[in-house]
């Protein structure tokens, strides 16, 4: 079985961390991105994943190809010369994706975590005989995404709107798709776009049905879904494979510690932690709902939460950094600094306090 991963896109709204590597590439829960959909596609048996891209394909190759041998999956790149947006991709990786056994493929947007039900994802796509299914789940704030509207008990896709004005449902495309080989007929190779143009057309032909994915999901691709997305992660981790979370004294909630990480004495860490391999994190430091990536150092006493430290920062001695601060790849926060919000391109030393959110150049 195949897949193809929508990987287009600059990733502009989760700078600065985009700046130093492709979004895909961007660690979440101590592993890049696209790592998560990978090791799940791998485990339901698909043997080769197609990365539509449309820059950097050999920084996204390069890094992977270490995968590739581990995990025993084939990853290739389908380039594109202008943006295809998410159909065209479809269209321009036509060879990859068929091939004589006439099996559907998956096809994913490259920003979503969830548990990736896929094996449930193949068995509804049987049972309903239709052309293309969908995973769809429910949120707040429906006009943000392509909304579904079902018939309750078959699943049957009735319409779906991109990005509405008015309501129509609160039910969600989650960018997770088991599509049949005939799709690929319906695309033509130009920027268009697969939820506008290709599903409305499926759906009103009764060919296209839709699932309730099961468990959590998140877009991340913005720093504040990013937070909520990585609790939600551990909130089932916490529920599938406890194991694997860090347990002890200075714990609290839940909290992801990888086992080359340097904790200190008399620290406090949680709720909704990650901490990269390499991190130092010294003594009597404060951390909660936040994200440190690899080879990052915390010195003693400070503080953070709801923040995101990039690839080997420092935080020194009393900082405290809070409410979304970001700090990009090799930032370096000096000693009692304070940091409300603070959005902090790579390889910055910050001296001076940041008071209100802003974006620190
Ligand atoms: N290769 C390629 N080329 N990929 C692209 C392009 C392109 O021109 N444009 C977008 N993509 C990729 C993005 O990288 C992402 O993985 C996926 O296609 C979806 O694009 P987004 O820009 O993230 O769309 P969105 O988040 O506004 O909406 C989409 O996702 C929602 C769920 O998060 C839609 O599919 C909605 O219907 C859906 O609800
Ligand atoms: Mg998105």
């Amino acid at each position: 079985m195949k897949a193809l991963i929508l990987v287009g896109g600059f990733g502009t709204r989760l700078r600065p961390l985009t700046l130093s590597v492709p979004k895909p590439l961007v660690d979440f829960a101590n592993k890049p991105m696209i790592l998560h959909q990978i090791e799940a596609l791998k485990a339901i048996g698909v043997s080769e994943v197609v990365l539509a891209i449309n820059y950097q394909p050999e920084v996204m190759l390069n890094f992977l190809k270490e995968f590739e041998t581990k995990l025993g999956i084939k990853i290739t790149c389908s380039q594109e010369t202008e943006p295809l947006g998410t159909a065209g991709p479809l269209a321009l990786a036509r060879n990859k994706l068929i091939d004589d056994s006439g099996e559907p493929f998956f096809v994913l947007n490259s920003d979503v975590i969830s548990e990736y039900p896929l094996k449930e994802m193949i068995e509804f796509h049987k049972s309903h005989g239709g052309e293309a299914s969908i995973m769809v789940t429910k949120v707040d704030e429906p006009s943000k995404y392509g909304v579904v509207v079902t018939e309750e008990s078959t699943g049957q896709v009735e319409k779906f709107v991109e990005k509405p004005k008015l309501f129509v449902g609160n039910k969600i495309n989650a960018g997770i798709y088991l599509l049949n080989p005939s799709v690929l007929d319906r695309i033509e190779l130009r920027p268009t776009s697969i939820e506008k143009e290709v599903f409305p057309k499926i759906a009103a032909e009764k060919k296209l049905y839709a699932m309730v994915l099961p468990g959590f999901w998140m877009d991340i691709g913005q720093p504040r879904d990013y937070i909520t997305g990585l609790r939600l992660y551990l909130d089932s981790l916490r529920k599938k494979s406890s194991s694997k979370l860090a347990a002890g004294p200075h714990i609290v909630g839940n909290v992801l510690v990888d086992e080359t990480a340097k904790i200190g004495e008399g620290c406090l860490i949680g709720p909704d932690v990650a901490i990269g391999p390499g991190c130092v994190v010294e003594s009597g430091v404060r951390l909660s709902r936040c994200t440190v990536m690899r080879a990052v150092r915390i010195k003693k006493h400070a503080c953070i939460s709801s923040s995101i430290i990039g690839w080997h920062s420092t935080v020194g001695q009393w900082a405290r950094v809070e409410n979304m601060t970001i700090l990009g790849e090799d930032v370096h926060v000096c000693d009692e600094i304070y940091s409300n919000g603070g959005v902090v391109l790579p390889h910055k030393e910050i001296k001076s306090s940041i008071l209100k959110p802003e974006i620190v150049m």
